[in-house]
This record gives structure tokens, sequence and C-alpha cells, in this order.
């Protein structure tokens, strides 16, 4: 058996050990930094977007990689986000109303041949916050405007006690047009719709992103877990925070979940910088 080492050589190989431990520790994306700088999908972006971002997320102007397209991970302290480089992603509108102008004319799933009015999204071009629903409903048909029924009731009170006005957020679907009967979205319906939410995702470049409901979160997430087992936290999706809560409509039939709502949507006011109050406002008009 080998003497033990001497004293100052132990006391040595513990400062060497700290030190790594500190390199290794500064390295390390432990938090929830905002979302790195990202480079323009090619002739998405106008050519002052990126600028007129950066100025209204500053963080955006760091150089931090771009995150995974790998099956979004759940992200909390412990689990760092991955960076690996995201490709950018080609898509042929230049702004929002391009989108809603291609929605419009969209016949790329049968759901084209029972809409009234196509509901490609409304809200600030410039939101931090984006909020997605499932798809519309008799009422967003007949309109052509997102979550004005009901839902889009309660939605709005979420979005008050939030501390924005509605037309703060930006407000869409995963579906653009109406399922009949306000059935369950179709796996076909949903590939077909998505891009046009991507590319409203890559123009307003929100902070945060809050799905409503399971649809959303599955669609977003390509996860097939419960609602109750992803909501409450964040995720990200393609480089943004996104966090999944209840569907308001659900909400509706379910009040008693309201209290975990809010909790979620406080988180979000966190990572926007505002301070939340301690009850859910909503809990005595809606109960
Ligand atoms: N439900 C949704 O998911 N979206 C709407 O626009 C309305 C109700």
């Amino acid at each position: 058996m080998s003497a033990p080492a001497p004293r100052s050589q132990v006391a040595d190989i513990a400062r060497q050990a700290r030190a790594l431990l500190v390199q290794v520790r500064e390295s390390r994306w432990t938090g929830f930094d905002p979302p790195a700088a990202r480079s323009s999908p090619a002739g998405t972006a106008s050519p002052d977007r990126s600028s007129a971002a950066a100025s209204r997320h500053p963080s955006r102007t760091a150089t931090a990689p771009e995150r995974s397209r790998r099956a979004p991970a759940a992200i909390t302290a412990a689990a760092p986000l991955v960076t690996t480089p995201m490709p950018a992603e080609p898509s042929p509108w230049n702004s929002l109303e391009q989108v809603a102008l291609a929605v419009s004319a969209c016949t790329k799933c049968p759901l084209h041949a029972t809409r009234t009015k196509t509901v490609p999204g409304e809200g600030d071009a410039q939101a931090r916050l984006m909020f997605i629903g499932e798809a519309p409903g008799a009422d967003e048909d007949r309109l052509g405007r997102p979550f004005v029924g009901a839902a889009g009731h309660l939605l709005d009170k979420m979005i008050g006690a939030m501390g924005f006005p509605r037309e703060r957020v930006f407000i869409a679907n995963i579906l653009k047009c109406r399922p009949p009967g306000n059935r369950d979205p179709q796996e076909h319906e949903v590939a077909a719709c998505l891009p046009y939410l991507r590319a409203q995702i890559a123009l307003i470049r929100p902070r945060v992103l809050c799905s409503l409901g399971r649809h959303a979160a599955h669609a977003l997430l390509g996860r097939t877990d419960s609602l109750s087992r992803l909501r409450g936290r964040f995720f990200e999706y393609r480089g943004t925070p996104l966090m999944p809560t209840y569907h308001p409509s659900y909400l509706l039939r379910t009040p008693a979940d309201k209290t975990a709502a809010w909790k979620d949507l406080r988180q979000v006011m966190h990572l926007l910088g505002q301070s939340p109050p301690e009850r859910h406002p909503t809990e005595e008009s809606e109960q």
C-alpha cells in the first residue's frame, strides 16, 4: 500500500478541484436566461425587424447559439437549456398580414370547405406574450377573430389579471379554421396548419409563449403527456420559453383548477418582469 499523500498535497488537490468546480459552474447555463438572438429565416423578416426586436428584447442581442430542434425538454434550474444550433426555417411570408392572406386562401385540409371565416389570430405584432389556443369555435368562425366567445371572455380576464390589455398580446390558434361541431383537431389538420403559426411566432418573436389546453401543448411540444403533467413548468419552443396551461373552456367547466392556472400565469409574469398579485383574480367572478 502506498504512503498517504502529505497534507500540503491534499490541500493542493482540494484547491484545484474547487477552482475546476467554479469554472464548470460559470460556463454552464443554469438559469432561465432570455432567448438568444435568432438569425431570421431567409426572406422572412423585414430589414429593420431584428434591430426592432433587439430593442424590445435587449437580451436578444446575446450571441448564444440557437436551441435544439429535439423534442423540447422542460426547463428547470437543474436542467439547463440545450443549446445546439437550430437551422433557420424558410418561410414564404414576410409579415403577419401575408400570413393572414395565405390562411384566408388556404385549402390544405378539408376544414376549408366548412369554415365561414378563417381565424388567423390577432394582436400586437410586437407582443412579448403570445397565447396559443386550439381552434376557432362557432363565434370565432363567424367573426374571423380568436377567442371571442365565452372562453375568450375568460381569457380576456386572465390577460387583464396579468396586467395586459388584450391588444398588447398576440392570440392565435393551432388551427385557423373551425373543426365542425368543435371536434378535436386531427393530426393531418394540425400538420397542414402549423406552418402558419410557426411563421407568426417567428415574425413576432415573443418573449414567452403560453399554450392553452392539451391540443396546443401537444402540437407545439410534440409530446403526448397529459396536460396535468405538462402544465406549470416552462418548456422551450424553438428557443422561446413556453408555458402550457389549462384552456379557458376547461376552466369554465372546472373552476377549481383556476388556482393552478393562475400559478402558471404568475410564472409567465415573473419571466416578463411583472409582479403578480397573490390570488388569482378570476376566482370570485367566475365561480
Ligand atoms: N377556443 C380556442 O381554442 N380558440 C378560440 O379561438 C376559441 C375557443
